[in-house]
């Protein structure tokens, strides 16, 4: 499975950039940089750090416009993948960015249905929102399984992104369903690596190393 890192934190992106495939942002996430920083500024820092994939949304919310921005932000970089959000006006902006070869992340998507369509208008990858399903009470991780297994019943290319993930517990799930990507904040894939019985251990060696 692939891993991408879910912020546009450029000391994160460098921190973990040794394990990293990608990189996802959303406007949310730029916003948290504050005023100063330009989405332009971010990408280009961004991009002289990874060589994968970089998802950044467009704010548009009809087609064309949605097109016009992506071929902007497209024009700064070859990493860029344009998130849609999952609307109609998206789809149709998926399926004419398609044509013009820009990669393309369907975001904000909440059932396998959706997932289905965004793969019928040739996306690129299409992003699972995880935790806020759990958020509604009903289970993320069953949408990401469902979704795969229509991908697979009918060989649809399109790259299953797990994102909005809250837990290791969400990427372990979603690697055991085939999932291919996790798109994962940076306290969570600290989270992954740590295992007290990991620092207990190693104490312990080096302890001995000494004797
Ligand atoms: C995905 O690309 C989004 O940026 C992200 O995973 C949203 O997650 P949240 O529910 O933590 O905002």
């Amino acid at each position: 499975m692939q891993i991408f890192i879910d912020t546009a934190d450029i000391y994160e992106i460098k921190r973990y950039a040794y394990i990293i495939d990608g990189v996802t942002t959303n406007p949310t996430l730029l916003a948290k940089l504050g005023k100063n920083t330009s989405t332009e500024e971010v990408i280009q820092q961004i991009s002289s750090i990874i060589s994968g994939p970089i998802s950044v949304e467009v704010i548009s919310e009809d087609c064309d416009g949605m097109v016009a921005e992506a071929k902007q932000l497209a024009a700064l970089s070859p990493h860029i993948v344009i998130k849609v959000p999952m609307t109609e006006e998206g789809l149709k902006a998926t399926i004419v960015l398609k044509k013009v070869n820009i990669r393309t992340n369907v975001t904000l998507v909440f059932s396998a249905n959706q997932a289905l369509l965004a793969a019928k208008a040739g996306a690129t990858y299409v992003s699972i929102f995880i935790g806020r399903i759990d958020d509604q009470g009903t289970e993320g991780m069953q949408v990401v399984r469902d979704t795969m297994a229509i991908l697979n019943n009918y060989s649809m290319e399109t790259a299953v992104i797990a994102a909005s993930i809250r837990s290791p517990m969400h990427v372990l799930n979603s690697a055991k369903a085939g999932c291919h990507i996790a798109t994962i904040p940076p306290n969570i894939i600290s989270l992954m690596m740590r295992h007290s019985l990991t620092d207990g251990g190693l104490e312990i060696f080096l302890n001995d190393a000494k004797k």
